[in-house]
């Protein structure tokens, strides 16, 4: 056995699956284009210290708003994206073996119930049941986090918030959340923004002409509109703004915006086609 594999191993079973998590004190302000008014709701919550979930597809900016808020509020964000491997574990904190002692590690969860930090759970509803069963305590009047491994309850700081994200359209391998775990959160939903709106955004991510980024908004509807095709999800506002950063630094637009926004979508060869057709008349 290596060292490293040594060091990281944990006590029980061989197989460390530690989810993507990132502790983020943000240095610059995020640009982030407000859609309704989930800033307050936001800032709101946080004050009465209840947990939030951000519904809605991919691409709408749950992400990029938590960021923002973070940054506004002066709060250290830790994000854990949330896959089907992601445990109670992985979040709480493992013993691990190094040299010939067991540590404790404690994982983002802990240290940001501890720190007082915003803890953003991506994707909530990918996590295994025990995730769920663990943030229970925290979500409710008790904001406490028990630790089964050391037997013990801690007290969250005063400054902790648990915000989820939760995309509630998924129509294969659908996961959805109990009505027990969904109503411990208050809960905004993000949706494509307007034309107007979209615009400005893409136009201020990437630098493009205003005309274009309206080019660009124009397609998106139109395939947003074209339900009979089935798409799992449809254009997000992240790949319109991926199309136009290819268009920015100089790729064709028509190859731009097949590659970043037809191509993401399906593999389905008739579909693509009849899309590709579709976005170069437009664009
Ligand atoms: N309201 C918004 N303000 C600023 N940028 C946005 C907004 N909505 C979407 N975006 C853009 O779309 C991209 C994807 O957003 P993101 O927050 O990652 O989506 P989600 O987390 O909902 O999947 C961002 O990187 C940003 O460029
Ligand atoms: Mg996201």
């Amino acid at each position: 056995m290596s060292n490293l594999s040594r060091h990281t191993s944990p006590i029980n079973g061989n197989k460390t699956i530690v989810s993507k998590t990132t502790i983020k004190i943000t240095p610059q302000k995020p640009f982030y284009r407000p859609i309704a008014k989930e800033i307050e709701v936001f800032e709101h919550a946080y004050k009465n210290k209840l947990p939030i979930l951000l519904k809605g597809p991919t691409g709408t900016g749950k992400t990029r708003f938590v960021e923002y808020i973070a940054y506004k509020l002066e709060k250290k964000l830790i994000t854990i994206s949330c896959h089907e491997e992601t445990s109670s574990t992985d979040l709480i904190g493992r013993y691990i073996i190094k040299g010939a002692e067991t540590i404790w590690i404690n994982g983002p969860l802990t240290k940001a119930v501890k720190e007082g930090a915003i803890i953003y759970l991506d994707e909530i509803a990918e996590a295994r049941p025990d995730v769920i069963v663990a943030i229970h305590s925290l979500t409710d009047h008790r904001r406490e986090l028990f630790i089964d491994k050391l037997g013990k309850n801690i007290k969250a700081h005063q400054d902790f918030i648990l915000v989820a994200s939760f995309n509630p359209g998924y129509q294969k391998g659908f996961k959805e959340l109990k009505p027990s775990t969904r109503q411990r959160f208050i809960a905004i939903s993000f949706q494509y923004p307007s034309p107007q709106i979209e615009s400005e955004i893409i136009e201020n991510e990437t630098g493009i002409e205003e005309a274009l980024a309206k080019k660009l908004v124009h397609i998106a509807t139109k395939i947003r509109n074209l339900t009979e095709l089935g798409l799992t999800e449809t254009v997000s506002t992240r790949l319109l703004v991926d199309a136009a950063k290819l268009i920015h630094s100089g790729l064709p637009k028509r190859l731009s915006v097949k590659v970043a926004v037809v191509e993401p979508l399906t593999d389905d060869l008739e579909i693509t086609n009849a899309l590709t057709d579709l976005c170069d008349l437009m664009i």
